[in-house]
């Protein structure tokens, strides 16, 4: 084993987007690309030399490959230990469980989350900090500084390791440690959850689940939790088996790309309750029996029950949703005396808030929902969240959602997303709106009036950082919003998303269809941002 210094060039590209540095495949196979990449993490951690690391990934096509390269720079690099997951797999929240219960320093892992995965499919390399969060802007502007001057990286030259088996041995003067993926991750949901009491609804019988781990990551948690811990039926789990490629699907929790499950939840004899997650397991979707429970909803909902839980019966600090994800937790934080703070898209502004015990639940409109449990959002701790509701409540997931619309009023939401489409052409799309923002209070827009219009700004109450361009708000006098801004997680051309709000507090308008609701601030969004000219398409490609 001898440790070589490999010449490099800088790559332009390697600036990390909302989560992580995101790219296909073939770009992280070109020579040097991946390993330019860690060298610029491991050059810009201060004091990383000797100190412990926790690795792993969401089991995508190039995943055992990439972790024998990190393993083998890590040792190069003399980082202390690596805590690895057994065939190198960690699922994000379990990752950050790991890095929190041992304390590491940080941790590197490796997921492109609900992008499609596969040889011709998305990679990517997120590096998470001490308190098991993404790391925060300034962590990330400077790796990717690095990754502009590098011109040399350290590898040990040594033959792969044996991912499969757990224990411990030595990478030169490093320590590997491989461990098992799924117990720290399931102790600590069993410290949050009443097991006993969700173990016991389920053995009663009359209700029916179906959990879909997309072929993806989960598939040995959501087992380990359903159907081992708590007793569901063999078979609860469907596409439990973590592939390569996904099955070729795009393991994304929504009503579109999670077709199978929803085509069970709204079948005849659908079950009572479904559930999915994404590639790297952090994301959920929540069906009822025939029944969509939007992410914003789960948030408001999950935040108004929470004192039935055990994990937190003492109360919330606070509540905290992205700046797109519709308000309904904010009537909910208002009415608990709570505070709740508004951040921009990304689970890495959320960190602070967790840490600073202002906020004890996160959500976003995105299928994120976490807590302070961990510093990621967590797709199957929203699921055993639920359970536990519907055990102690005994009512139906349509029951809660729709008592709560009567207490609160309704907002009505959707996202509309208008995938690969130009990127200059929807840079200037958001450019125009940017300079008509300033112009816009005041105006009548159709039968709206313009409230407020900006380019939302963040300034984080703790460390008083500031984001700006965050996307573009148009708020109306009725309570209802439209919001633009572009993917920053995509790896093809450009994304544009659309999100739509409207507050109905009439409990007898609560039934209509949410694009039905929504239709007059859908049309008024196409023509105000020239949706059609800019993109050239006349409807979005996903709607959630
Ligand atoms: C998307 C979601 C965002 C989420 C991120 C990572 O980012 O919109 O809420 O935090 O994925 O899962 P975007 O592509 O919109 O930048
Ligand atoms: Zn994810």
């Amino acid at each position: 084993m001898n440790l070589q210094l490999v010449s490099t060039v800088p790559f332009t590209d390697q600036k990390p987007g909302t989560s992580g540095l995101r790219k296909s495949v073939p770009v992280f196979q070109k020579p040097h690309y991946l390993e330019n990449f860690i060298q610029a993490i491991f050059d810009s951690l201060d004091g990383c030399a000797g100190q412990t690391l926790v690795l792993g990934g969401d089991g995508r096509y190039y995943n055992r490959s990439a972790i024998q390269t990190i393993l083998k720079m890590a040792a190069a690099n003399e980082i202390g230990k690596i805590i690895v997951g057994q065939g190198g797999i960690l699922s994000t929240p379990a990752a950050s469980c790991l890095i929190r219960k041992y304390q590491t320093f940080g941790g590197i892992i490796l997921s492109a989350s609900h992008n499609p995965g596969g040889p011709n499919g998305d990679f990517g390399v997120k590096y998470n900090i001490g308190n098991g969060g993404p790391a925060p802007e300034k962590v990330t502007s400077a790796i990717f500084e690095r990754s502009q001057q590098i011109t040399e990286y350290k590898i040990l030259s040594a033959a792969d390791v044996n991912l499969d088996r757990a224990g411990s041995f030595k990478l030169g003067t490093m320590d590997v440690e491989v461990i098992d993926s799924v117990t720290p991750y399931l102790e600590l949901m069993q410290s949050l959850f009443d097991f006993e009491r969700i173990r016991a609804f389920i053995a009663a019988g009359n209700f029916r689940m179906c959990i879909d781990s997309m072929h993806a990551v989960t598939g040995p948690y959501a087992k380990a939790l359903f159907e081992e811990a708590l007793g569901a039926s063999a078979g609860t789990v469907i596409n439990g088996i973590p592939l390569e490629d996904f099955g070729q699907g795009h393991p994304d929790p929504n009503l579109v790309y999670a077709k199978e499950l929803v085509d069970i939840l709204f079948g005849e004899d659908a079950p009572d309750f479904g559930a999915a997650s994404d590639g790297d397991g952090d994301r959920n979707m929540v069906l009822g029996k025939h029944f969509f429970v939007t992410p914003s909803d789960s948030l408001a909902v999950l935040t108004a029950n929470a004192t039935l839980v055990p994990g937190y019966k003492n109360g919330l600090a606070g509540v905290a949703r992205s700046m797109p994800t519709s308000a309904a937790v904010d009537r909910v934080a208002a009415k608990l005396g709570i505070d709740c703070y508004e951040t921009p898209t990304g689970w890495k502004f959320f960190g602070n808030l967790l840490d600073a015990d202002k906020a004890t639940l996160c959500g976003e409109e995105s299928f994120g929902t976490g807590s302070n449990h961990v510093r990621e959002k967590d797709g199957l701790w929203a699921v055993l969240f639920w359970l536990n509701l519907l055990a102690t409540t005994g009512k139906s997931v349509e029951q809660l959602v729709t008592e709560h619309w009567q207490t609160y009023g309704r907002n009505f939401y959707s996202r509309h997303d208008y995938e690969e489409v130009d990127k200059a052409k929807a840079t200037e799309l958001m450019e125009r709106l940017r300079e008509m923002s300033a112009t816009l209070p005041g105006q009548q827009l159709g039968v709206y009036t313009v409230d407020y219009a900006d380019d939302f700004s963040y300034t984080d109450p703790v460390d008083g950082s500031i984001s700006q361009k965050q996307g573009i708000r148009i708020g109306f006098t009725d309570g209802s919003r439209m919001v633009f801004r572009l993917s920053g997680t995509g790896t093809k051309g450009a994304t544009l998303r659309v999100y739509l709000e409207s507050y109905e507090p009439d409990g007898t308008k609560h039934q209509q269809d949410t694009q039905d609701a929504l239709g007059s601030l859908i049309a008024l969004a196409n023509e105000v941002a020239q949706i059609k000219e800019f993109t050239g398409r006349d409807r979005p490609t996903v709607i959630t």
